[in-house]
Order: structure tokens, then sequence, then C-alpha cells
């Protein structure tokens, strides 16, 4: 089966999952190559991307595209999606319940595409991967998680608010493509 059809599959299965939290919300599952090297994973869906059902469309969205392009690829050659798929209310963190009941829909997302790297954006995304890792101390690292690269970048709505998480986005950033440059 294409990859593709194997994640309208999974699609559908989440919108007809009444297991699932947060179903006021529309389902944003992601979007982009289904065949990528590279998935980037953000942390839950805000108010442009409940309205969209299209992730990472706001400012952050923005920036994170903007920086895409800055290192020779295009949005629609990556995929992204977020940990958890609906919109928690008022933009609220996500709750340790809501991310492990969207897990298993995300551990099969991951399977499916079967990406070289995960960019893991933000504190929620990065824990996801890396229990104990510190978003400070560890963005920009790369680690083997499962055979998989997973890298930890701060979130692009942190990279917003602050400059020295700006210059620090854009260099982990810049770092993403010699990983994929087999050794
Ligand atoms: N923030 C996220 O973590 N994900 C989105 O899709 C948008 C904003």
């Amino acid at each position: 089966m294409e990859k593709s059809e194997s994640l309208k599959l999974l699609e559908n299965e989440m919108i007809s999952d009444e297991s699932l939290p947060l179903r006021e919300s529309n389902l944003v599952f992601g979007e982009g190559n289904p065949e990528a090297e590279v998935v980037f994973i953000g942390e839950a869906p805000g108010f442009h991307e409940d309205r969209l059902k299209r992730p990472f469309v706001g400012r952050g969205g923005q920036l994170l595209e903007k920086l895409i392009n800055e290192i020779g690829w295009r949005r629609d050659q990556v995929y992204i999606t977020n940990i958890v798929k609906r919109r928690p209310p008022e933009n609220r963190d996500p709750l340790p319940e809501e991310i492990e009941a969207y897990r298993p829909y995300l551990t099969r997302q991951i399977e499916i595409i079967n990406p070289k790297i995960i960019v893991a954006l933000g504190r929620f995304a990065m824990n996801y991967f890396l229990p104990e890792a510190k978003i400070t101390r560890d963005q920009g690292k790369v680690f083997d998680v499962g055979g998989r690269l997973v890298v930890p970048m701060f979130h692009p709505a942190a990279a917003l608010r602050g400059n020295n998480a700006m210059a620090q986005f854009t260099e982990t950033m810049k770092k993403l493509p010699s990983l994929l440059i087999p050794t």
C-alpha cells in the first residue's frame, strides 16, 4: 500500500475514534510528503491550526517555513505534525493523559513515513521522545532513539519571544541538512 493511502486510513481511524480526548476541536492530522526524510513534530494545534485543520499555520508556522526555506528545503518536502492532534482549550499545555491517548497514532504515523530525522519542536515534543531531556541544555543535540535521529529544537513560538532562542533555533535548523548526508 502507498504511504499516502496508509496515512489516509490512519486519519480516518482517528476521526472515528471516540475515545480520543479534545473531540470538541478539529483533528489536525499533519501534512507534507509521506516519503519525507524529515518530520517536524510540535506540541498541539492552536487557534489557526484548528480553524484550517493544518499544522503550524500561525506566526510560529510562518517562522518554521521561512527557516525550512532558508536551509534549501520546501515545506511540502518534509512532513509536519504534532504529538496531540486536537487543540486544547485556550491553548493550554497538553495534559499527560492527552499525550498518551494520541501516542499510538503518532507512533503509527512515524512508522508509516519512516523518516531518518525527527525534529522535536519544544519541550513537550522533546520529552515525548526523550523524557529526561531539558530544552535549554539539549536543543540542537542529536540523539539516537530506536535507530532514528531525534533533534530537539526550541518551539518556534519560543524563538519568536526571545533573541537567544531565535539564534539557537536558527543555528540548529542549519545543522539539519548535514544530518541527511550518509556517513
Ligand atoms: N504550535 C504547535 O505546537 N503546533 C502547531 O501546529 C501550531 C502551533
